[in-house]
């Protein structure tokens, strides 16, 4: 089990997240365990059968939806992620999940089978150019996220274009300390 440490580590308190140190981490890159456990049950509520993720980082998530899917009895989880060491890392830890850790840029791979559920956590700038990239693969029951959504990043603001052109709709954006947002595909 990696150590994980209070999120106020790296995040400071602000209006729309007081106490952050309620939250936990096991680095500055990887998603808050909490936010994990969301996306896992999200996983768990929706049943889908192909999962992406894009910035496996270690991998703390990718395991989180693997084993979620294990518990569902179906689906699949693809995971990109550009830096070797970690996807190799990622790779053995989500051995015998039904987890692909492909260590390739989400900008030049296109998803294989219609997208059901997409996490869209890689380098914040490629995020909304990730989501327009497999916009295709979704369909009317798509959930997406894209974690980091809170005011101290820029991803909040690269998405409204999504939302001013029907791309992205419904969305909902989480005050968890580095924020998230859930939404469905629109218009394709
Ligand atoms: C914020 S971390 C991901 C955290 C992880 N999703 C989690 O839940 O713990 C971002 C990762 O995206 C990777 N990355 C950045 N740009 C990428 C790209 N275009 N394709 C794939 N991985 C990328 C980085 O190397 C880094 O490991």
């Amino acid at each position: 089990m990696t150590d994980v440490f209070p999120e106020s580590t790296w995040t400071p308190a602000r209006p729309d997240c007081p106490h952050p140190q309620r939250w936990s981490a096991t680095d500055a890159d990887s998603t808050e365990t909490e936010v994990t456990a969301l996306v896992a049950a999200l996983v768990v509520a929706l049943q889908p059968d192909y999962v992406v993720e894009t910035g496996t980082c270690v991998g703390n998530t990718a395991e989180a939806i693997g084993r979620a899917l294990l518990r569902n009895g179906q689906g699949q989880l693809v995971t990109l992620e550009v830096d070797p060491v970690r996807a190799e890392q990622s790779r053995r830890r989500c051995d015998g999940l039904p987890v692909t850790v492909l260590g390739r840029s989400s900008l030049d791979w296109m998803p294989e089978l219609p997208v059901d559920f997409a996490f869209f956590d890689s380098d914040p700038v490629a995020r909304p150019l990730e989501f327009r990239r497999y916009l295709p693969w979704m369909h009317d029951r798509t959930v997406v996220g894209f974690h980091d959504t809170g005011p101290q990043h820029p991803v909040r603001e690269l998405l409204a274009p999504l939302e001013h052109e029907g791309l992205l709709v419904s969305p909902l954006y989480l005050p968890t300390p580095r924020g998230v947002c859930f939404a469905r595909a629109g218009a394709r």
